[in-house]
């Protein structure tokens, strides 16, 4: 199985505000990766896709939410690599399917449903089992597609990028890319996470556990920046609509409310702020996640 990541562009921003504050930002486009298996989800999967295959593994089950962006990729990346896929999704069926489980869907996935209640204890050997009776032998990906193999996956990111730069940022869910970063960088320069949901102070400690099960130590150069979430996740208002609406026209770069508009948002204010010396050189990972819709649909 050969899981070889296309060669992402790196893009510098021209914009007055950053000429004002004497700071570089460089978008890493990984979501230029893989046309349906978009940036950090590719990455996030490649070490687990192999693991599944190297086990004789021919499921992999996830879980997520019925607008996950994981889901969406691992739907892909079973129909690309062939494995058979199950998403077990938060909450009730709804017919007609939205166009994430429609997609996955038509991509093979099998998909169930938990109640509330259950998908809290889905990682209970309760429920577990229960899925084995239901579904046989499978590879098992927590939600959001983070665990160690990601984070191995997510060191990559680093690697991938060949201009030099003193800070990286990226938006965060469950926190597994912005560990996967932070192992990439073994401890020189800087990672920045910006949460994307409310009382992400938890973040924090997750990126702690996922750095602790990846590669077994911690490293003091990163930051969880908590003040960007706009009032919980997948929540917006006009300004941040504005300031996506305003980007994508000046630079071309397409983002969405969930989590590059956030990122992307919190660097500029950050940089208006002064909160990066002059001379910095900031990295933002461009995480994909549109899958080709529009970013305001
Ligand atoms: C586009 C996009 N950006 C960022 C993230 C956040 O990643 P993480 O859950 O690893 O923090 C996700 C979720 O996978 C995503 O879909």
């Amino acid at each position: 199985m050969l899981l070889i990541a296309h060669p992402t562009p790196i893009q510098e921003i021209h914009d007055a505000r950053l000429e004002q504050a004497g700071v570089r930002l460089l978008i890493k486009r990984l979501g230029l990766v893989h046309p349906l298996i978009s940036g950090n989800k590719w990455y996030k999967l490649k070490y687990n896709l192999l693991a599944a295959r190297e086990q004789g593994c021919e499921t992999v089950l996830s879980f997520g939410g019925a607008y996950s962006n994981h889901i969406h990729a691992l739907a892909a990346a079973g129909h690309e690599y062939g494995f058979k896929t199950i998403g077990v999704i938060r909450g009730e069926a709804h017919c007609p399917l939205n166009a994430t489980l429609q997609f996955a869907v038509d991509h093979g996935m099998r998909l169930t449903y938990l109640n509330r209640e259950d998908y809290r204890r889905k990682a209970s050997a309760e429920i577990i089992e229960k899925l084995k009776a239901g579904f046989g032998y499978f590879y098992l990906i927590p939600e959001g597609g983070s665990n160690a193999l990601a984070v191995k996956g997510c060191a990559e990111i680093v690697s991938d990028i060949d201009e030099s730069f003193d800070v990286i940022a990226c938006a965060c869910g469950t926190g597994g890319t912005l560990a996967g970063l932070i192992a990439g960088l073994e401890g020189k320069r800087r990672a920045l996470g910006i949460a994307v949901l409310k009382g992400g102070g938890f973040l924090s400690d997750e990126v702690t556990k996922f750095l602790q099960m990846a590669i077994g130590r911690q490293y003091e150069n990163w930051q969880m920046v908590l003040d960007y979430h706009f009032g919980g996740y997948a929540k917006t208002n006009a300004e941040l609509i504005a300031f996506i609406r305003q980007f994508e026209t000046e630079h071309g770069i397409p983002l969405e409310q969930v989590y590059t508009g956030k990122l992307m948002y919190a660097l500029f204010d950050m940089i208006a702020r002064g909160e990066f010396e002059r001379g910095t050189s900031i990295v933002a990972v461009h995480t994909g996640g549109l899958q080709g819709r529009s970013s305001l649909s």
